[in-house]
């Protein structure tokens, strides 16, 4: 059986200069991922789960695509995009288009989702890759309309040659004792009724800025790390830390015990400063 390697990134918050609304140098987070990625072997897709443009703007969509797309062109793989809660759909739609961008930046969608929503599906040798847009414009919370639960469904009720994996921001799972626990995924049993019994192998996500492990029912929620910043857990639930720190994810499908995650850890001399300690509450 022959393994499928994607890079996992989420969370860059890119803006036209560079900088997030707090200070930190977002595209050097982001190049820093990178050059730690190049040392990665076998990479088949690169998948990038949302909050792209820290602002919301075509600037900052631009930068990620960018370097993200410039990374996916040396090693001739797809790259694909979801929506995040900082993320504006019309800026969104006109850098990404569906999302799905083949090495050479061309749309690979094989077919877009409902009106209204960032979401679409490719197929990148035999794997089915579905992305979903979870943003609640507004808010920091995500939550899915029946309309794309229906098309995902309908895309559900055929096999793909090598499984599915869905991508989304906000995690179906619940936390507690977690600073982002009134932030997840609303109502996520239509998602979990929608992947029982498919082909679908892993859900990715990003979003809480740190990885995490996780279950929808029978299939695995595998949540990246934040590249922009880190959340860093040791400390009381009721306070979100954020540290400098970018990390990726490495999800491998397709061997016998898949799916199987690992952490890229960037080398970054800066790593561990704190960037903000805020009330959760206000978050
Ligand atoms: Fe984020």
């Amino acid at each position: 059986m022959t393994a499928f390697r994607i890079l996992h990134l989420s969370d860059p918050h890119l803006t036209g200069s560079g900088y997030d609304e707090d200070g930190v140098d977002a595209a050097r987070a982001l190049d820093l991922v990178i050059a730690a990625a190049r040392d990665v072997d076998d990479l088949d897709l690169i998948v990038t789960t949302g909050d792209i443009a820290d602002d919301g703007s075509v600037k900052g969509c631009l930068r990620a695509r960018d370097a993200i797309g410039a990374f996916a062109g040396e090693r001739g793989v797809p790259h694909v995009y979801t929506t995040g809660n900082h993320d504006r759909r019309p800026a969104f739609e006109e850098v990404f288009g569906s999302g799905h961008l083949g090495a050479d930046g061309r749309d690979v969608a094989t077919a877009r989702g409902p009106a209204g929503a960032c979401a679409a599906v490719s197929e990148v040798l035999g794997l089915r890759v579905v992305t979903l847009d979870s943003l609640v414009p507004g808010s920091g919370h995500g939550l899915l309309g029946g309309a794309q639960l229906q098309w995902l469904g309908d895309l559900l009720s055929t096999d793909a040659p090598r499984g599915t994996i869905v991508a989304l921001h906000h995690p179906p799972i619940a936390l507690t004792r977690h600073p982002l626990s009134h932030l997840l995924l609303h109502d996520p049993q239509p998602l979990a009724d929608a992947v029982a019994n498919s082909d679908v192998r892993a859900i990715l996500c990003g979003h809480l800025h740190h990885d995490l492990a996780g279950a929808l029912g029978p299939v695995a929620v595998h949540v990246a790390p934040g590249i922009v910043t880190r959340v860093d857990l040791a400390g009381p639930s009721t306070e979100l830390t954020a540290v400098l720190g970018p990390r990726a994810s490495i999800v491998e499908l397709g061997t016998e015990w898949a799916p199987t995650t690992c952490t890229l850890t960037a080398r970054d001399p800066w790593a561990g400063r704190l960037v903000y300690r805020v009330d959760a509450t206000a978050v």
